[in-house]
Parts: structure tokens; C-alpha cells; sequence
């Protein structure tokens, strides 16, 4: 393999490149075990992302850079066409696998340029490939560096924060959109306590956000998913963040479902809600809610809970992963820029300077 890897990986990444393959934690394992996937083929990594072993807008955007790379690097040794239908083949498969998050296809529309640009030298493009997805990699750590540390003006010395789905460093890379807001106020002394809604129907606040909070040290309680509403009437909750998977250019913010209920109650009860995410989860041809995409998941994440089944046989089930938001319900958008205000249809153009 031609050409060094610039992004080091570091202990506990989430994703990373190593040896001629694409190495994930597996999230479905935790939080029970720490289980590292190796994969060689772009169709495994479109299975991983599918499944959710990579999950999370920004990891699965990472993950799928490389994953253009193992395609390209399956030709290693043909020629330079050859290997750019690899790559082009990769980006259609990998593009298939979760229609929601922006970030995925921010980071194929980016391996997709590589392609085209520069010289058709077989090792020359199989070098840029590489070049390319460490990119991807470094910028999404270093955004998100910014935006945890501009997500501080939200937390106060002493806040009690709600959060919902995972969007730490499993999630978003090492700093993490929203859950890394709220790590990063804990490990400047702020004494931050977070109610986890469980996140039904696949568990990612029990098995993965208590899983990160309890490694950093931070308190927190977790609810189920439908103990928001009481929570906050009864005071517990002074601020909300979560990630989020697609913004429309006016702001509505699509995020893992459940995510405009606790809007909606946060609306009621007066608390601020904020979401946190760096530019790439932008969609600038999104005008709005209607133009994003939700991903529908099968029927089985419902009727089953583990092995056992807990709906009877022939249930009709409705099973959207992500809703949306509208800018109305939003208080702030935490980027890298800085935490934006309404009308996000202007502030948002701070992310394209
Ligand atoms: O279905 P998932 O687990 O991939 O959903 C993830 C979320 O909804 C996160 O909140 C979102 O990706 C933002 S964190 C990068």
C-alpha cells in the first residue's frame, strides 16, 4: 500500500485504517464487550454500516472513505481504470447503505473528486485515495475539537443536560458532536449530570452514551425514552443537545427518532434545546424538512427485544430511524463556528466561509 496513513490512530477510535483494512469497534457488541471488525471489502463495510457495527453520521462517513479504498486497493496491481471502477462501484454500494446522514455522502462526494483529480498513475491514485479518506478522518476530529469547545457557552457551571441516541467518540470520532459538548464541560470542572434516554428501538443511550459516560467519569441517570416529559415537569432537565444526521439549509434538523418529541417537551417546559454537528452534516440542496430522506428499518427491531419476541405474529410495524426536527424548536446550532441562532438560513452560512 503505497504512501503513510496521516491519521494516527489513537486508542479507543472508533474507526481507523490499519494494515490494508478498515478496523471499527463493533457496536453492536458493547457494552458487553470490545469487539475490533477488520474489514477488506467495500460491500462488508456497507453490511457494518447497514447493521449498525458503524453507526453514528460522522463514523459512518469515515468508514465509508476507506470503504472506497479497500475497493480500489482489491485492483491494486491493474490499471488505473480498472481501479477507478472499483472505487466508483464502492461509492454506489456504500452509498446504498443508510440514506439519512448527510456526512456519508459529504466523505463519497469527496473520494468521488479524488478520482478525477490529478494523475491516472496507478500508485498516483491509489496514494490520493488514501490521502483523501485521512482527510476526512483528521478534518471530522478537528471540527469536532472546535465545536465541543464552542458548545461550552450552552453548559453552565452547573447544569443538568438530556441527551438522546450517542453522539460521543463512538459516534463522531474521538471529540464527539453533543455527548463531547457535554464530556468536555465535565472535564472543565462544570458539575454536569445528563438524563440518557435509553433510545428505543436499538439502545444506542443504554449501550452506548451510559457506556462512554461511565468511562469519563460523568454522572448520569438513564430513562426510558417516554420518562422525558416527567423528568423535565418535574425540573430535573435545564438544557437538552443532540447530534444530528442531516440539516436542511433553513435549519430542520433531522436525528435519530424520538428526537422532535423531546423538542416539542422541551418547548413546553421552557428548557433550551440545542443540536450539536459540524458542517458536513449540512445539506445545502435541502430546503427544508421535506427534502430529507428518512431511513425505515425493519419490522424485526420491533417485535423482538434480543432473542425474545415481544409482539405477536403478523404485527403491522412502522419503524423510522431518524425524524426531524424544524428550526423552530431549535434554539442554538453548535458547530464549529460557534453556536449559530435563528434564522439559520442565514447564520448557517457562516459553516461555508
Ligand atoms: O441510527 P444511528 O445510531 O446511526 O443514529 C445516530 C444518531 O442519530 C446520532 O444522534 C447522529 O448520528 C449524530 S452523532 C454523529
Amino acid at each position: 500500500m503505497p504512501g503513510e496513513s496521516s491519521f494516527a490512530p489513537e486508542p479507543g477510535d472508533s474507526v481507523f485504517f490499519e494494515a490494508d483494512s478498515l478496523c471499527l469497534i463493533d457496536q453492536t457488541a458493547l457494552p458487553t464487550e470490545t469487539v475490533v471488525l477488520h474489514l477488506k471489502t467495500p460491500e462488508e463495510t456497507a453490511c457494518a454500516i447497514r447493521r449498525l457495527a458503524v453507526r453514528g453520521a460522522m463514523a459512518i462517513a469515515v468508514a465509508g472513505a476507506y470503504g472506497v479504498l479497500l475497493g480500489a486497493l482489491a485492483e491494486a496491481g491493474g490499471d488505473a481504470a480498472s481501479m477507478k471502477n472499483a472505487a466508483r462501484d464502492s461509492i454506489r454500494v456504500i452509498g446504498a447503505s443508510r440514506p439519512t446522514a448527510r456526512n456519508l455522502f459529504w466523505a463519497l462526494e469527496r473520494m468521488g473528486d479524488a478520482l478525477e483529480e490529478g494523475d491516472d498513475d496507478p500508485s498516483l491514485l491509489l496514494e490520493r485515495l488514501r490521502e483523501r479518506a485521512d482527510e476526512i478522518a483528521l478534518e471530522t476530529i478537528e471540527k469536532n475539537r472546535l465545536l465541543v469547545g464552542a458548545g461550552q457557552e450552552v453548559v453552565s457551571e452547573k447544569a443538568s443536560v438530556l441527551t438522546h441516541c450517542n453522539s460521543g467518540a463512538l459516534a463522531a470520532l474521538r471529540y464527539g458532536s453533543a455527548l463531547g459538548v457535554i464530556i468536555e464541560a465535565h472535564r472543565k470542572g462544570k458539575d454536569v449530570h445528563v438524563y440518557v434516554d435509553e433510545t428505543r428501538p436499538l439502545l444506542q443511550g443504554s449501550r452506548l452514551t451510559a457506556w462512554e459516560l461511565d468511562r469519563e467519569g460523568v454522572p448520569f441517570t438513564l430513562i426510558p425514552d417516554n420518562a422525558a416529559g416527567f423528568v423535565m415537569k418535574q425540573g430535573l432537565v435545564d438544557l437538552v443537545i443532540t447530534g444530528a444526521d442531516r440539516i436542511a439549509s433553513n435549519g430542520d434538523t433531522a436525528n435519530k427518532i424520538g428526537t422532535y418529541s423531546l423538542a416539542v417537551l422541551s418547548r413546553a417546559h421552557g428548557i433550551p434545546f440545542y443540536i450539536a454537528a459540524p458542517g458536513s452534516t449540512v445539506d445545502w440542496d435541502a430546503a427544508g424538512a421535506a427534502d430529507i430522506v428518512i431511513e425505515e428499518r425493519g419490522p424485526e427491531e420491533l417485535i423482538t427485544c434480543g432473542d425474545k419476541v415481544v409482539a405477536p405474529e403478523g404485527t403491522s410495524v412502522y419503524n423510522p430511524a431518524f425524524d426531524i426536527t424544524t428550526a423552530d424548536y431549535i434554539e442554538g446550532i453548535i458547530t464549529e463556528k460557534g453556536v449559530l441562532r435563528r434564522p439559520y438560513g442565514e447564520s448557517l452560512k457562516a459553516l461555508l466561509e
